[in-house]
């Protein structure tokens, strides 16, 4: 692994009116990490993701992504080269066919997008088909997107973040819509991807199981702090039950 810092999180605090949604966190990924984010509903793990891909502004702290401010960077091109999403609604455009969604990687904004759906150069062609043949989906290269089951829109989404090929990856419940086995599935793809182009993972997930299976690292929130950043493997069923115990059961 690379001792290269992709991520740094500076004291970053998230209100929203009156309510604490991130608390003062501070901590740092290294490049290549595979990172789980966890913590029962409402303990800031999408905010958190959000902040980090520069969708919410934050009310004080800083992040630093590759090393420079979050601030310094253009939404373009360029921040998408660093930083790719995946969120539950995959933004992807339901009326184009799957191969103008995946190309879509390419390019960083939808306004472009849209002009040039229909322009499909045999190089871009060709790229398009080779993610799409990574994740399974070749026989529906020219279906329209939103005709795709939810766990074959994820895929998409998937093969379309190949096409982006951005360095570190936000994944807010990239499975949660899945039925196990596809959960699974999804899920080990994405982690091959991450290694096969040795990028940085952030995913915030439900499930610890798959937390435990796939990432080598367990940021969990509670409340908006951090409760326990650790090793996988030393995250313990007794710090897994404290952290999801409901509020006023506590024995402490
Ligand atoms: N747009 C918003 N306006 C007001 N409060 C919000 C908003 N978004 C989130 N919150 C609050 O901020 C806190 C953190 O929410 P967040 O969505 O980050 O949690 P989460 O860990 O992603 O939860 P879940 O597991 O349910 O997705 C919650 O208390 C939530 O109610
Ligand atoms: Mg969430």
């Amino acid at each position: 692994m690379s001792s290269k810092t992709m991520l740094e999180a500076k004291n970053i605090t998230k209100h929203y009116e009156r309510k604490i949604a991130l608390s003062s966190l501070s901590f740092s990924i290294k490049q290549g990490e595979l990172v789980a984010l966890i913590g029962p509903s409402g303990a800031g793990k999408t905010s958190l993701l959000n902040s980090i891909a520069g969708l919410i502004p934050l009310q004080s702290g800083e992040l630093l992504i590759d090393e420079k401010p979050l601030s310094s960077y253009k939404k373009g091109k360029l921040f998408a080269k660093k930083v790719g999403v995946i969120r539950q609604q995959f933004d992807l455009i339901g009326p184009l066919a799957v191969i103008h969604n995946v190309l879509a990687g390419k390019l960083a904004d939808w306004g472009v997008i849209k002009a040039l759906f229909s322009l499909l150069l045999p190089r871009d062609k060709e790229i398009a088909i080779k993610a799409l043949e990574r994740v399974g989906l070749t026989d529906k290269t020219f279906e329209i997107t939103s005709s795709l089951s939810g766990g074959e829109q994820q895929r998409v989404a998937m093969a379309r973040l190949m096409v982006q090929k951005p360095e570190m990856i936000l994944a807010d419940e990239p499975v949660a819509s899945l039925d196990p086995a596809r959960a699974d599935d999804v899920l080990a793809m994405l982690i091959k991807i991450v290694l096969e182009e040795k990028q940085t993972l952030i995913a915030s997930l439900h499930s610890v199981e798959y937390a435990r299976k796939y990432f080598t690292r367990i940021i969990s929130l509670k409340n908006g702090e951090i409760f326990f950043d650790l090793p996988t493997e030393k995250v313990t069923d007794d710090l897994l039950a404290e952290l999801y115990q409901l509020e006023g059961a506590s024995s402490r």
